[in-house]
């Protein structure tokens, strides 16, 4: 069979989102359905790990039933089946394991475990259908703030990663802070619109040791250092101005690592995922700052940015052109690493 035509049902339930998707040739994806849990997690202000597990398990089969749907195609169609296996929570990551395998038995189909951040840095070939690595991707999500090197399909190198608070979870606690509710990062956002970035100084965490790591957990005290400040001193907090100097805080620190890790590379093409990477201020000053040195910049939309099976998918697919397969042992692995 020509790899053009290799059809992939994937599934991706490492966090909030149960998705199903079906992904034809690698980077053409017939169907991409997410079923969101936000609604029920925000009345926690975060993700409940118990009940996301419970949520996967109640929509699961629903949601590969509406991808196979909207792609026109049923379980006998399929060449594979894909899944997350880690990093995420590990009953959340299970349901989407143990979904996998049955139809994957059931159905004598080869199954491929993907590691979830290849998935979000795959993401991007989704849209853009001459990208090819070697690139430098930034992945930047709720639970990792990873400086990568796609050296190949399926090789990659951190070089770059946090010491503490993934860039995503600086956004959901700093909105915790200033009263924005939860997820944190479009609605600090869209408060963030409205806001001067210059009106309070946030610092710009450097780290010791290696070049090109982060931290934010600095910048989270201070956030809650100011916020405290102006409640002892009864001066009234402008939320919007807070947002946008945070914002502006995360943004500077994220483009300078990324910028001097490209220019230590002589990187030609420069790549960003995960959910933050829908961020706005984000995409355009990255944007700008590889127009100005000369840099392909590449982004997914951000329905692609955040957790979807799309990603797990095309992922999938150079691995399954690997010869990449996976037996019935295959396990969910909450703190899988990359490379
Ligand atoms: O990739 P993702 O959907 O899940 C993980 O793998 O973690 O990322 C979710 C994270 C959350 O922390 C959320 O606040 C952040 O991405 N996020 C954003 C935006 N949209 C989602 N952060 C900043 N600006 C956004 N527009
Ligand atoms: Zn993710």
């Amino acid at each position: 069979m020509d790899s053009q035509d290799i059809r992939i049902l994937a599934i991706e339930s490492s966090c909030d989102e149960t998705a199903a998707a079906v992904v034809v040739g690698g980077r053409d994806v017939r169907s991409n359905i997410i079923s969101s849990q936000i609604d029920i997690h925000t009345l926690y202000g975060g993700v409940v790990p118990e009940i996301a597990s419970r949520k996967h398990i109640e929509r699961i089969n629903q949601v590969i039933g509406q991808a196979l749907e909207t792609a026109g195609m049923g379980l006998d169609d399929m060449d594979a089946i894909a899944v997350t296996y880690g990093p995420g929570l590990v009953g959340a990551l299970l349901v989407g394991v143990a979904e996998a395998k049955a139809i994957a038995y059931a159905k004598q189909l080869p199954l491929i475990g993907v590691h979830h951040i290849e998935g979000h840095i795959s993401a991007n070939y989704i849209e853009n259908k001459d990208l090819e690595p070697p690139f430098l991707c930034l992945v930047v999500s709720g639970g990792h703030t990873h400086l990568v090197n796609a050296a190949d399909y399926g090789v990659y190198e951190v070089i770059g990663r946090t010491r503490d608070d993934a860039a995503g979870e600086a956004f959901d606690k700093a909105a915790r802070a200033i009263g924005l509710g939860y997820p944190g990062g479009p609605k600090i956002e869209k408060a963030a619109r409205s806001g001067n970035p210059d009106a309070i100084h946030f610092p710009r965490a450097k780290v010791g040791g290696s070049e090109y790591d982060f931290s934010f957990s600095g910048l989270k005290s201070s956030v809650l250092n100011y916020l405290n400040g102006c409640r002892m001193k009864q001066i009234p907090v402008i939320g919007e101005d807070v947002a946008a100097s945070f914002q502006k805080a995360v943004v500077d620190v994220l483009v300078d690592n990324a910028m001097r890790a490209v220019e230590q590379f002589h990187a030609e093409k420069f790549a960003i995922a995960g959910g933050v990477a829908s961020n706005s201020a984000l995409r355009s000053s990255m944007e700008a700052a590889c127009r100005e040195r000369g840099v392909r910049f590449y982004c997914p939309s951000p329905v692609l940015c955040t957790d979807n099976a799309a990603m797990i998918g095309t992922a999938a697919y150079y691995e399954y052109k690997k010869g990449r397969r996976d037996d019935w042992t295959l396990n969910a692995v909450p703190n899988l690493k990359l490379g």
